[in-house]
Formats: C-alpha cells, structure tokens, sequence
C-alpha cells in the first residue's frame, strides 16, 4: 500500500525453544496495511498468532522473515510514537495513578507544565478523577486497565497498539471505554490496531476487520464496516447490515477454531 502508515509484507514469525527442538510457526505470509488514521481490528481463535503481530509492531520482537514498517521504515525497538495496551495491565506498583500515567513524559524528561494538563485530561477521560492519589493495588482490575489506557494516549502517540485492552472490564466499563477511545481517536487521529475477541466490539469500532486463519496465523478474511460516524451502538447492532456481518465473521472464526480443535484430537 503506498503511504501506509504501518504495514506487515509477507511476515512470518517462528517461536523455537532453547534447544531449537520444537518450533512454533505463529505467523507466515502475514500482510497487513493500515492508512493513517484507520481503526483495523484483528480477529480470530485462540493461539492465532494476533499478539504475536501486535508485538511485532510495538518493536517488543523481530520477525523471523518479512518487513514490519511504520511510516515506511523498518520497525527496530518500541517508541514513543506507538502506544501500547496489554490485556494485562502492567503498572508500577510503587507509583500512585497520576505518577504511573505520567511516567513516559517524565522519562523523556518532558517539562512538568506541558504534561501536567493532558495526565488530568486522560484521567478524567477515562474516570478515575478522584484516584490520583492512589497506588495500584488500591484500585480494581477494570480501573488499573484504564490507567494503562491514560497512560498511553499521554503520550499522544501516532499509533495504538490495543491488545484485547477492554476484556477484563464489566459490561457497561466496556462501552463508555470503547465510546472515550472513539473519541480520542478522533481527535488524536491516531492509527489504531485493535485486538478482541468480542466480534460486536470489533464492528463497533472498526473501519476495516482483519480475520486471521488458525496458526500459523495470517489474514483470511477482509470486511469493510460500512457504518458512518459517529455510531451509535445501541442501534447499530439492530440493524440488519450489522447482523449481517456479525454472522459472516462469527461463521469464519468458527470454521478455523475447529481447524485447531480437530488438530489438538489428532
Ligand atoms: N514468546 C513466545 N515463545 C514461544 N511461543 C510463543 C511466544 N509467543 C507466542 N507463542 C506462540 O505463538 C502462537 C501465537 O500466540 P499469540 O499469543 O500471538 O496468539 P493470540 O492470537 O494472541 O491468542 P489469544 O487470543 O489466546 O491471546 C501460540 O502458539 C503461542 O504459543
Ligand atoms: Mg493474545
């Protein structure tokens, strides 16, 4: 894709262990490319090899072949310029809500004024106004995640990289979270890869879904989500169209998942 903001071309990634024994191959002829300011959702069965991919982005690891490029060029170590959200939160325990947030401005010795406004703004964005103050292990597992997620749009990066960020969150927390990262990639115009398992989400939030095969994982599946924004969710999911689609995608990640089902029997 020309001008892709970032891009896999023909990646393929292989897990082996210490003694180079056994090999996993997560991701092979994986291709990938995203325009600035697009939301793409990756979908598909357990083991597909979808962090995989995202941690190949955020600069975490190298592929075993293949390019994985921001803005063109090669991707060599994490930055500041790709936000990153694990499905686990992983917060500095001796650090209160604001310092955890603040932390990437702070390291890259960011001058206090400029920071201060937006560690405010991002907390309040994600409703935890009132919890400054508080150290992790006073908070639950829901309100940790969304430090997580403050602590990464601080850094107002060109790129999200959300890796199933919304799947220890009840409910209702889902919806005004997914509803609050619309917005700020709105005004962020950030480029967002977006991983879940929650196929209704994915639409939600999408303009393109990526489906992958079972492992090893690349694209099978590509769907355009035709829905203008802004989207409202409760109606949306009513509509025909999205059922539609709902059903195309269910009905293909369901396919491969017994692919690795009936592998596991054999
Ligand atoms: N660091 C690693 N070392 C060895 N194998 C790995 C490593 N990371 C991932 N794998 C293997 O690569 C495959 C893909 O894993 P990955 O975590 O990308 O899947 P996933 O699609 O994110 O699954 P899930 O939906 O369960 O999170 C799996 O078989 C996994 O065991
Ligand atoms: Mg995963």
């Amino acid at each position: 894709m020309e001008n892709a903001k970032f891009q896999f071309i023909n990646v393929s990634k292989i897990f082996s262990d210490k003694d180079k024994k056994v090999q996993t191959i997560a991701l092979e002829h994986f291709n990938l490319a995203a325009k600035t300011g697009e939301f793409i959702c990756l979908l598909g069965s357990s083991g597909c090899g979808k962090s995989t991919a995202l941690n190949l982005m955020a600069g975490f690891d190298k592929p075993t072949s293949g390019k994985v490029l921001l803005d063109g060029h090669p991707i060599e170590k994490p930055g500041l310029d790709r936000g990153v959200v694990l499905q686990e939160p992983t917060l500095f325990p001796w650090l209160t809500v604001t310092e955890n947030v603040t932390f990437g401005p702070r390291m890259n010795n960011v001058f206090p004024q400029k920071y201060k406004e937006n560690a405010r703004r991002y907390i309040d964005l994600v409703g935890l106004k009132g919890f400054e103050h508080h150290y992790p292990y006073e908070l639950s597992g829901g309100m940790k995640q969304r430090v997580a997620i403050a602590r990464a749009w601080i850094n107002e990066p060109s790129v999200l990289l959300m890796d199933e960020p919304f799947g220890a969150l009840d409910a209702q927390t889902r919806l005004i979270m997914q509803e609050f990262l619309l917005r700020v990639w709105d005004t962020l115009k950030t480029t967002v890869l977006f991983i879940t398992h929650d196929v209704d989400e994915a639409i939600y939030l999408s303009d393109r879904i990526f489906v992958m095969t079972a492992r090893p994982g690349r694209i099978k599946m590509e769907v355009k989500i035709p829905f203008s924004r802004p989207r409202d969710p409760e109606t949306l999911i009513f509509s025909n169209a999205f059922v539609e689609i709902k059903h195309k995608i269910v009905h293909v990640i369901k396919e491969e998942t017994l692919k690795t089902m009936l592998e596991v029997e054999r």
